[in-house]
């Protein structure tokens, strides 16, 4: 039987992991957090004192790279690096900018394309990420694409750091958005962008309830579930 797969592309802290994680197991599919695995293998770049930036430093680690995948009871994706559980660790403020540079090397991205299609092979998925409906799954069958404007997105991710205890400070974080934004739309290789047949959905003026909502109901429109 053919799987159902849904992509959800969009820019970071547009709430995609949280609704796409939430959307997931209320339609009993498999949530893969793509972003996650390339924020682990940033993390492995900076645990090797390479330069995430920099593909002659970085490709070699993906020879050997041993990065697993794993769902807890609440649907929730875990990230394993050489056996150790880097979950937490790779939400690091650190890590994001890394993942955001190793995710422009064409040879990390090739890497992990049959990783992420292979999920959508052996369950119905719903995969979120930046490249998923144009790149990834350009068959899903439904895509989205999920944003909202930079200012609503940095107040959410500066409220997500408090909870977790860490510094966060707005400007600089609204800064590193924007900057992070222009690096996922500018690369050559499957930069982010809506693909032509994505429903669009803003959630800038929308709270966590409302977004789910918005995005189940796209959902539904397109499949049976
Ligand atoms: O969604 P996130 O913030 O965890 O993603 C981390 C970085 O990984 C982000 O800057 C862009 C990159 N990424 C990507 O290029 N393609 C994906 N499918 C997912 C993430």
């Amino acid at each position: 039987m053919k799987h159902i797969s849904i992509a959800i592309d969009g820019p970071a802290g547009a709430g995609k992991s949280t609704l796409a994680r939430q959307a997931a197991q209320r339609l009993g599919f498999l949530y893969v957090d793509t972003g996650a695995i390339y924020r682990t293998v940033a993390l492995k770049a900076l645990e090797s004192s390479a330069d995430p930036a920099d593909p002659e430093q970085v490709v070699p680690l993906l020879d050997g790279l041993n990065v697993k995948m794993d769902h807890g009871p609440d649907g929730g994706q875990r990230m394993f690096l050489d056996g150790k559980d880097v979950s937490d660790a790779i939400r690091q403020h650190r890590v994001s900018g890394a993942a955001s540079q190793v995710a422009a090397i064409p040879q990390v991205r090739e890497f992990l394309l049959d990783f992420q299609r292979r999920q959508a092979r052996e369950h119905d998925v719903l995969m979120d990420g930046r490249d998923i409906g144009t790149v990834v799954l350009p068959d899903a069958d439904v895509k989205i694409f999920l944003t909202a404007a930079p200012e609503a997105r940095a107040h959410r991710r500066a409220r997500e750091l408090e909870l977790r205890g860490e510094k966060a400070d707005y400007e600089t974080i609204l800064h590193d958005i924007i900057r992070r934004d222009e690096q996922d739309r500018n690369r050559p290789v499957a930069p982010l962008r809506q693909a032509e047949d994505a429903v669009l959905v803003d959630t800038t003026r929308l709270n966590l309830e409302e977004s789910l909502e918005a995005l189940l109901a796209a959902i539904k429109e397109r499949t049976d579930r």
